[in-house]
């Protein structure tokens, strides 16, 4: 029997104390800190407490060439957006753990994964430990998948999985839904307690390595958006993804957060219907849908999502504030970057936007952390303030320095290309790097400071328009 020590582990971020407090000291969650019994399996332990065996084999990188390497075998999923994400299909023996709220499509997506995957003559297990195997089913009958061969089971326990699919050859891929309803006999804790999600998702990691299975966790978030449970999970898994939208909207976007076999930068899109998710291969077609033209306040930001150009419409509303400090308010962007481009619009822009309270918003639910946005992002806003909408067709990109100077970016070409292809015939960018003698897509307007930005807009404000705050020294 293992020694059994009580301790108080945070169920927010993993942080154990050897007393209940009221508020964790790591990360500042109340009412987070939860007794767990630390008793585990000796082997399950660290290393270092074993005692030493000569046993872990060392091999010479080069002999690991060709035969040898299988860690680079990878199952594509036969889904595109998905195979996208992870870099080409799902490596041999690497774990992945797909975060989202709850109904967003997890199990959805995964389900048509599985069922793409066994469809192709690989053998694939989906295991639930939220819904009974007739729910299951239900949902695969309404993908159309009903007749697909993919292995079903409503099962928790760890090692009864484990033995379940240790049984013949090993599967190709296993979906855990979710990490946090499996529990191991090793541990003590309760189902979800972060012991137990730890515990379970080491067992889980241990057979995809022995046995080469891909496997894929479901993991549950947070209200403030972070997989439930460790964070020491996603150390452990070869790569994270998370799978988000807006509920309010159809479609969904994976996004790889980390990824030991591939880039972390490329975005699935996907759309919920009633046949289940639809790929999205052009996803700029979607975001742009419904755009509002010749209003003030919207630009429309060619960006990057990994390789593939994406155009999005930025939306502003700045409007004289009614409170002492005034609001700011971002959603699909970053806070500080709207801090920065409002700081650089006052110091070189001229324009005053102390008394105003901002909002900005990236239409579609998108996430953009490009600083390529920043001036896509400056001229919405100017927009705004000035009341001059700004050319229906015309998109933007560059990023803002701090002394107003607009920067170049990467992937000009590829920008203009897809602005070109969805009809848009102008572009307000930085200033070429220098010619390579390549005949763009689309003839830019390169500028290259935020003053040139706002002359611009503001010489084509509609006359009679009340001059706000502009400042025209
Ligand atoms: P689900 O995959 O169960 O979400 P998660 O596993 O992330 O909790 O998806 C549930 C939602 O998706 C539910 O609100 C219904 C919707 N849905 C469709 O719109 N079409 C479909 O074909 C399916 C299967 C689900
Ligand atoms: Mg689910």
């Amino acid at each position: 029997m293992a020694k059994r020590n009580a301790s108080y582990v945070c169920q927010e971020c993993g942080a154990v104390y050897n007393r209940w407090k009221g508020k964790c000291e790591a990360c500042g969650g109340w009412n987070t800190i939860v007794e767990e019994s630390a008793s585990t399996n000796p082997l399950a332990g660290p290393a270092a407490t074993r005692p030493s065996r000569a046993k872990g084999r060392i091999f010479p990188l080069e002999s690991l060439s060709g035969e040898n390497s299988k860690e680079a075998v990878r199952t594509p999923s036969g889904i595109a957006e998905l195979d996208r994400v992870t870099g080409g299909g799902f490596v041999y023996g690497s774990i992945i753990l797909i975060g989202g709220d709850p109904g967003i499509g997890k199990s959805t997506l995964l389900m048509q994964a599985a069922a793409a995957l066994a469809n192709g003559g690989h053998r694939v297990a989906y295991i639930s430990g939220e819904e009974a195997i007739a729910q299951v089913r239900l949902r695969a009958e309404r993908l159309g998948l009903a007749d697909a061969p993919v292995e079903l089971a409503a099962e928790t326990n760890v090692e009864d999985i484990i033995a379940t699919l240790s049984h013949g050859t090993p599967p190709a891929l296993a979906v855990i839904d979710s990490i946090q309803t499996m529990w191991t006999e090793t541990v003590e804790s309760a189902p979800g307690t972060v012991t137990q999600v730890r515990g379970s998702a080491q067992a889980l990691i241990r057979f995809a390595k022995t046995k080469g299975t891909a496997v894929i966790l479901v993991g549950h978030v947070t209200k403030d958006g972070q997989i439930a449970g460790p964070r020491v999970v996603e150390h452990m898994v070869d790569a994270v993804a998370s799978f988000d939208g807006d509920s309010s909207h159809h479609f969904r976007i994976l996004r790889a957060v980390k990824n030991r076999f591939g880039p972390t930068d490329e975005i699935g899109v996907f759309e919920m219907s009633d046949q289940g998710l639809r790929e999205i291969a052009n996803p700029s077609e979607l975001f742009l849908a419904g755009r509002d033209l010749a209003v003030p306040g919207t630009a429309v930001f060619a960006g990057m999502e990994g390789t593939r150009p994406v155009l999005t419409e930025i939306q502003a509303l700045v409007a004289p504030s009614s409170l002492g400090t005034p609001r700011r308010s971002v959603i699909g962007w970053d806070n500080n970057r709207l801090a920065m481009i409002l700081a650089v619009l006052e110091a070189h822009g001229g324009l005053k936007l102390g008394m105003h309270d901002v909002y900005l918003n990236v239409a579609g639910g998108l996430r953009i952390g490009e600083p390529a946005a920043d001036l896509a992002a400056a001229a919405a806003l100017i927009s705004s303030l000035s009341g001059a909408p700004l050319p229906p067709n015309t998109v933007y990109f560059g990023e803002l320095g701090l002394s107003g100077a607009i920067r170049p970016v990467s992937h000009m070409q590829n920008r203009l290309k897809e602005a070109a292809k969805l009809g848009f015939t102008g572009a307000v960018t930085p200033m070429p790097r220098k010619d390579r003698g390549e005949r763009l897509a689309l003839t830019p307007s390169p500028i290259s400071h935020i003053a040139d930005l706002v002359a611009g807009i503001v010489a084509s404000r509609p006359r009679g328009k009340v001059q706000h705050s502009l400042n025209e020294g």
